[in-house]
């Protein structure tokens, strides 16, 4: 770090200059000021003065003029730094670690950039040249115009250890080291890294030479296709993209930025006539890639290889995202066919199928969803209660709180149409006997809605349940969405078995409003303060209202469930250790949420509760307050 005017400031106003110049001059009062003949001309009356509350020096004779650090420079002698130690220890303060190397590392980076401007100059001839014969019939062969050979600065970095050094030699080899492109092993002499490559410059956003990306000629089982650069003054993997230079202005026209996994992707895309592609360098896209990206494009479009691995990336990129989504930017996402990159995919099948899929592009919300879908089959309660889960955990990685919340929304949405599709109630209710193991109750009796009215008392007690239950009353199409966590609800408290029922039974026929072959009011318990609940108010935002009634219904429910699905988790650890293992994490992190919203909301309650108890007259419902869990 260097010094800073700050850091300065607090030193100067530390010290008490007359008691500094006294060391050397004698000081004379003079008002609130002192004056001495000027140490720095000769006179014999003094005109020199000292102002200790402005900490300064000023001669009205030879217009001397400083503060206590001048000081020490102009009249000790001393070096700007040592004048600023002295001074510290005296006022006692540490001088921040001092970067004496900060100006010679900006020296040295200079420096640096002519070693790899000289390099790219010297593969570009090499390839140009006799031994440059065989990287040339790559390129060629490859389908590579010249003119597309010329544009990326395509060279050749010839097959032995020295003739690189030999041919920088202008240069320090430490320097060549340090650039990257000789390795020095132990003791050994350095030689070159790159060797019988075809070498592509990698360029920062100023279009200097930063580091190398070298391919071999021919792809040999066991040897790696590329050799990079190490990470060096000039290079960092991470906060660099390959093309980003060319891809920025092309990006500005076109709107839209694409990235890739290779560089002879980039190649093949702009030789296509896409010049708007840029790819990160053999790692997956980092936060500092990612914000690049959104420097050229709102929504920059991620292309993927359509296997498992590609898949992976995918997923990999979207993790990294999501923690960082703000208004109005995002990712759209393009999976290949399997097996073919940008590059194949426009050989084999043309710039127009490439023109196709691009402007066919998943969302990042897409992407998760189809991903944690596919990711196990549904079988079973607990399988749902692990997909939501997963789900959940995407949407509680994103920080923005909007986004969080409609990501929310859409996920819980896509998961109950998905996990309880309509259809299951069409035919004249829902198949529950069969996946739940409980038999199936054709219609609330008298009798049952007798017990269930006396029962009310007890198991109805909790107003959170009594809110979830008309909420659903009041949003019938949120049945569905939340089917499989009221049939927990009536599992894990019989009592509410009827509602629950009833509820889901007549899930459609509320929606559209049709008269029911009983009265709500016969089988739910009586409505709680309605004015504690949006979902219960009048006039909420139907979103909001849907939103909360969600989040009431999971923190009444989902606990129990991912009880479940834990204890379900830990049966698999014989058969699938590792998969299992994940999974109870994944869970019991969620569970630790929901335990922490519990306390939130019966804080909440009770806290509202207070409020009502003190002021008379005000609706009260009549249940004892109890918690949930
Ligand atoms: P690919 O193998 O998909 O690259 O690796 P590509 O550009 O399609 O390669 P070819 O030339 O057509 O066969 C994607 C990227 O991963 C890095 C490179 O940046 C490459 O462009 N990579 C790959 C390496 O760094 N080393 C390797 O051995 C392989
Ligand atoms: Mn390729």
């Amino acid at each position: 770090m260097a010094l800073s005017p700050q850091w300065l400031d607090e030193l100067k106003s530390r010290i008490t200059l007359s008691t500094l110049i006294q060391r050397d001059v004698k000081l004379q009062r003079a008002g609130r000021e002192w004056k001495a003949c000027c140490p720095f001309h000769n006179e014999a009356t003094p005109s020199f003065y000292v102002n200790d509350q402005k900490g300064f020096y000023h001669c009205f004779g030879c217009q001397a003029h400083g503060s206590a650090i001048d000081w020490m420079i102009e009249q000790r002698g001393l070096q700007f730094i040592d004048a600023v130690k002295e001074l510290a220890a005296e006022a006692g303060m540490d001088v921040p670690a001092p970067d004496p190397r900060a100006a010679e590392r900006a020296e040295k980076r200079a420096s640096l950039h002519d070693v790899m401007e000289a390099a790219q100059n010297w593969f570009v001839a090499r390839l140009a040249s006799d031994e440059g014969v065989g990287a040339r019939q790559y390129l060629e062969r490859r389908g590579l115009s010249q003119r597309m050979i010329e544009h990326f600065g395509f060279g050749y970095a010839p097959d032995d250890k020295t003739s690189l050094k030999k041919a920088l030699s202008q240069f320090d080899e430490t320097m060549l080291v340090e650039a990257g492109l000789l390795i020095e092993v132990e003791d050994k002499i350095p030689y070159s890294r790159f060797r019988g490559r075809v070498m592509l410059p990698i360029q920062d956003a100023r279009a200097r030479v930063i580091a190398f990306g070298g391919r071999i000629l021919e792809d040999r089982d066991g040897v790696a296709k590329y050799l990079n650069s190490p990470d060096t003054p000039l290079f960092d993997k991470g906060r660099n993209l390959y093309n980003l230079h060319r891809a920025g202005p092309a990006s500005r026209k076109s709107e839209r930025v694409i990235a890739v996994e290779g560089y002879m992707d980039v190649v093949a895309l702009a030789q296509a006539g896409f010049e708007d592609a840029v790819a990160p360098m053999g790692t997956a896209l980092t936060e500092h890639q990612v914000e690049l990206l959104w420097r050229m494009a709102d929504k920059p479009v991620l292309c993927f290889d359509g296997d498992a691995a590609g898949k992976r990336a995918a997923m990999r990129a979207a993790s990294r995202t999501l923690p960082l989504l703000r208004p109005g930017y995002s990712l759209q996402i393009v999976q290949l066919p399997a097996g073919l990159d940008p590059d194949d995919l426009i050989k084999q099948q043309g710039a127009e199928a490439m023109e196709q899929l691009l402007g066919n592009t998943k969302s990042l919300l897409d992407l998760i969803w189809e991903h944690e879908k596919d990711a196990q089959p549904l079988n079973s309660p607990e399988d749902k209660a692990g997909l939501k889960a997963r789900l959940m955990d995407h949407v509680d990685t994103i920080e923005h709180p909007d986004i969080k919340s409609l990501y929310r929304r859409e996920l819980l949405d896509r998961y109950g149409a998905f996990a309880f599709p309509p259809k299951e109630f069409k035919r004249g209710g829902f198949q529950r006997g069969a996946a739940f193991g409980r038999p199936q109750i054709e219609r609330a009796s008298p009798e049952v809605v007798g017990q269930l009215r006396r029962a009310a008392g007890g198991a109805f007690r909790d107003q959170l349940t009594q809110a979830v239950l008309h909420g659903f009353l009041r949003y019938p199409r949120e049945i569905h969405r939340h089917a499989d966590a009221l049939l927990s609800l009536s599992k894990s408290d019989k009592r509410l078995a009827e509602t629950v029922d009833f509820l889901l039974d007549n899930a459609q026929a509320l929606e559209a409003g049709r008269e029911l072959p009983i009265s709500p009011s016969k089988v739910l318990p009586p409505p709680p303060d309605k004015a504690r609940f949006s979902f219960l108010s009048e006039g909420s935002d139907p979103g909001v209202a849907r939103e909360e009634l969600a989040e009431a219904v999971s923190l009444l429910v989902e606990k129990p469930a991912i009880d479940a699905a834990i204890a379900a988790a830990t049966k698999r650890f014989d058969t699938d250790p590792e998969g299992a293992f994940a999974e109870q994490q994944r869970l019991r992190k969620r569970k630790l949420e929901i335990e922490t919203r519990l306390g939130h909301m019966a804080r909440k309650r009770a806290a509202a509760q207070a409020e009502a108890n003190l002021s008379p007259g005000e609706s009260v419902s009549t249940a004892g307050e109890q918690e949930t869990d």
